[in-house]
């Protein structure tokens, strides 16, 4: 397994091939997701199924061809239980109650302790692991900031203000919840690697909101300290960390101390690697697998050879591939990556 190019990618050895994997790849653009999650119960409820979270993370592994599975589960997982509910409310997307507003607010919420508060996602990456031997297994994390939006507006936002105004004018409040939110997180992942996965990425996905002032202020710290405490312990497991629209913060981010920085479709490869010394996750655009088939072989030609004046590159998309792509494009994607991973 410390050879497949996927890790060899993450630590900048060069391999025979570029290695893929895609975002949200057991998802909704898949029948076989859509039909598993029918018979589930909630979202929720699925996440919280070893047995069928297991069957769902390797659809995609079967389905399209991936480098990598990636743990089904969502970054709510660890929130719920710290003492708030979630629910998916059909047209609002997530909706988190009781909506974090004071410091004893704060105080209230629990750090759980995944091998009592979470055994499922456990056994779920222990199941993984018995059925995917030749694939490395990535497990994952939302950053505090991420959580902390969602936990402080009770749900998405556009403007992130009940983040942002936390940060600004109560800063003992937002110490206190980037604080715990860092030890759930940091716990979180040093159980996922117990429990077997192969490399870890780190959700930040919202950061790109902040300016850069605002960001190595507020954010980057606990950030870094989540990464320095997994470094410490497991310093073998590649550390991906990702964020949309995040260009402007890459300078800041080059010092965590993590292998690989995920890039959006917007961030330029070739100006993104004279800032940073790490392998680069990424890029092309997820609606670009709604174009004719010329045009995303033209657009994987462009991001692989970009990629290869990286120091290591595993190919994604720069987010989530969308619930409407046909998964005959997706595997397309898969097998043009591979392709022409080999050739240039
Ligand atoms: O990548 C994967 O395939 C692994 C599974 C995964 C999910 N969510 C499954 C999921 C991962 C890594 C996530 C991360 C996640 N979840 C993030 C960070 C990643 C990103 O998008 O930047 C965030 C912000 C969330 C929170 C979340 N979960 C949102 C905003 C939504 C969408 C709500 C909606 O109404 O669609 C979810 C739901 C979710 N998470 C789905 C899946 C497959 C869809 C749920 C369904 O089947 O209906």
């Amino acid at each position: 397994m410390k050879d497949h190019p996927i890790l060899k990618a993450a630590r900048g050895e060069k391999s025979d091939y570029v290695p893929i994997w895609i975002m949200r790849q057991a998802g909704r653009y898949s029948a076989k997701y859509r039909e598993i999650r029918a018979n589930a119960g909630s979202f929720m409820d699925l996440c919280r199924n070893p047995k069928l979270a297991a069957e769902v993370t390797l659809l995609p592994i079967h389905e399209i061809g991936v480098d990598a599975a990636i743990l089904f589960s969502d970054i709510f997982v660890p929130v719920e239980k710290m003492g708030i509910n979630i629910d998916f409310v059909s047209g609002k997307g997530p909706v988190l109650s009781p909506v974090v507003k004071t410091v004893d607010d704060v105080e209230a919420l629990k750090v759980p302790e995944p091998e009592k508060d979470l055994p499922y996602v456990i056994e779920t990456i222990q199941l993984i692991k018995k059925n995917l031997t030749d694939r490395p297994l990535i497990g994952f994390s939302g950053a505090p900031f991420t959580l902390a939006s969602y936990i402080l507006e009770g749900g998405s936002t556009k403007d992130y203000l009940a983040a942002k105004a936390t940060m600004w004018n109560s800063p003992e409040l937002w110490d206190k919840l980037m604080t715990k939110l860092s030890e759930v997180v940091t716990k979180y992942l040093i159980s996922q690697i117990e429990a077997g996965v192969d490399l870890i990425q780190i959700f930040d996905s919202w950061m790109g909101v902040l300016s850069a002032e605002d960001y190595e202020n507020h954010v980057f710290p606990y950030t870094e300290k989540i990464v320095n405490s997994i470094r410490e312990k497991y310093p073998e497991t590649p550390i991906i960390h990702f964020g949309v629209n995040s260009s402007h913060l890459l300078g800041i981010n080059n010092r965590l101390n993590v292998d690989v920085i995920g890039l959006d479709w917007r961030t330029d490869i070739s100006s993104t690697i004279e800032k940073i010394d790490k392998s680069i996750q990424g890029n092309l655009d997820p609606v670009a697998l709604f174009a004719d088939d010329r045009i995303i072989v033209e657009k994987v030609e462009r991001v692989v050879m970009e990629g290869k004046k990286a120091r290591g590159h595993i190919f994604n998309l720069g987010h989530g591939i969308l619930p409407k792509t046909d998964p005959t494009k997706a595997k397309f994607l898969v097998e043009t990556v591979h392709k022409i991973g080999k050739t240039v």
